[in-house]
């Protein structure tokens, strides 16, 4: 089918490869510098897989990067994926949205169905049909079908959804739909991510009303900020009490209504989407009346982290000023350069700021990072950035930080000192090679004495 995608950013590319690559033949709009580069095969961040697959499906004619008239015209089913970044008083910026539907209003030759993917309030979907209404193009209808991509892995979340949901008031909308989908449903198609990929079965395909499809995506990702923010004030409470945050995590997780994911504590949530969904949820809750403060202490959870950390750094090192810090980890999660919202680059940043020496490796985002931070040392891997440091940080959980050779990095340092704002790293193996390690919602047997005795 000829499918018009318009946006070519994380959801946009990511949707349009997927696409061109169960079949379908795509044109991919966006600003004519990204369609050029585009074009070239040049992607403008990292995510695993998807420059291979959009340079095979350039080279097999079945993706285009052009305009978005041209898409609008060429398309019959048109997904908007532009971006919905949050306005200052955390409502969700629509104008891209908006110009969308003049395009379509002015170039649609022939019924097109709209599908929004981008995160939108509810009701927007409602808004763009008497839109499009109002300048006589009735004949084109609105469904939503929200993403629910992780950057890291946004192909594998493409190819193998949990579930696919679409909101239509028609069922033409959600046949074809159901047709755009079809090989991912069934999961008869040749999977690009994984070299033998066996069908995992029927995809579920949840069809329902507009609103509720947009309602979705907000109420999952708020629910999932929800469980980070919880199972990080029960660190704190771990810290006070002397537990292991970690063990009360693995014990929660084990009862299937709650389930392990998501309770992983550390610095925070960061990312373009938990924060400003979040947000935006706040925002859409209260235009209709609803209190969600709930999720106003989800958000003030999760800042608190940093300044949290900043400050167990600032007292295990005596003071900030000129000490030598090493951080690992800039991007806002791992398997991406991503550094927005990121408590990675929050947490150096501060470091910087009250003037400690840091010297940062990422495996994917030091050079974004240095963009936005001069003042960094940026280092080719984590025993350079080791290299005389009075405290190594870990930031972000990339797998590389669990395979690294600590004797050698006992070698690098100046002080054997580990403070790991991820729990990524294991306290028995830091300790074989002398080094003191410090966790989130983990004391050490020392602590675990002091918090009892301040306690009683
Ligand atoms: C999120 C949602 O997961 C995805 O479904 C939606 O479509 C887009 O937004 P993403 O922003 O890519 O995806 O990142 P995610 O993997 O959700 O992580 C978000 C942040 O939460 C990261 O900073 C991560 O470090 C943090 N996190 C995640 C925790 O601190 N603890 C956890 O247990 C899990």
């Amino acid at each position: 089918m000829e499918i018009g995608v318009i946006g070519a950013g994380h959801v946009g590319l990511t949707t349009a490869a997927g696409l061109a690559a169960i079949g379908h033949q795509v044109c991919c709009a966006d600003g004519p510098e990204n369609v050029a580069s585009l074009r070239r095969g040049e992607i403008p961040f990292f995510e695993p897989y998807l420059a291979e697959i959009v340079g095979k499906q350039l080279a097999a004619s079945r993706l285009r990067f052009t305009t978005a008239g041209e898409a609008v015209r060429l398309g019959r089913a048109l997904f908007i994926c532009v971006g919905t970044p949050p306005l200052e008083n955390g409502e969700a910026d629509l104008s891209e949205v908006e110009q969308v539907a003049q395009v379509v209003a002015q170039e649609a030759t022939s019924p097109r169905l709209v599908i929004q993917k981008s995160t939108v309030p509810v009701h927007t979907g409602r808004w763009l049909q008497q839109y499009l209404k109002q300048h006589g193009r009735a004949d084109c209808e609105v469904a939503s079908n929200p993403e629910f991509m992780r950057e890291g892995s946004a192909l594998e979340a493409f190819f193998h959804p949990d579930r696919i949901v679409v909101g239509a008031e028609s069922p033409r909308a959600v046949s074809l739909l159901k047709a755009i989908y079809g090989p991912v449903i069934s999961g008869q198609f040749t999977c690009p991510v994984h070299d033998t990929c066996s069908p995992r079965g029927a995809v579920p395909f949840v069809a329902m009303d507009l609103a509720s499809a947009e309602l979705v995506k907000l109420a999952s990702n708020s629910f999932l900020a929800t469980k980070i923010s919880f199972i990080n004030l029960m660190a704190d409470l771990c810290e006070a009490t002397g537990a292991d945050v970690q063990r009360v995590a693995e014990a929660m997780g084990l009862d299937p209504r709650i389930g392990p994911a998501f309770l992983r504590p550390g610095i925070g949530f960061g990312g373009f989407c938990l924060p400003k969904d979040v947000a935006a949820f706040v925002k859409v809750a209260e235009k209709f009346g609803c209190d969600f403060s709930l999720l106003r202490e989800v958000e003030k959870v999760n800042r608190e982290r940093v300044d949290r950390f900043v400050n167990r750094i600032r007292i295990e090192l005596g003071g900030l000023r000129a000490r030598r810090i090493a951080a690992w980890g800039l991007a806002f999660k791992p398997n991406t350069d991503d550094l927005r919202n990121s408590p990675a680059l929050a947490v150096v940043r501060n470091l910087v700021a009250e003037g400690a020496k840091v010297r940062a490796y990422d495996p994917q985002a030091t050079e974004r990072a240095l963009a936005e931070l001069p003042a960094l040392q940026a280092c080719a891997d984590p025993y350079e950035a080791a290299r005389n440091a009075e405290a190594i940080l870990v930031l972000t959980d990339w797998d590389e930080f669990q395979r690294l050779d600590w004797r050698r990095l006992k070698e690098c340092v100046s002080h054997p000192l580990v403070i790991d704002g991820r729990n990524v790293l294991s306290h028995d193996q830091l300790a074989r090679h002398g080094f003191r390690y410090i966790s989130i919602g983990r004391v050490s047997a020392g602590q675990v004495a002091a918090a009892l005795t301040s306690v009683t």
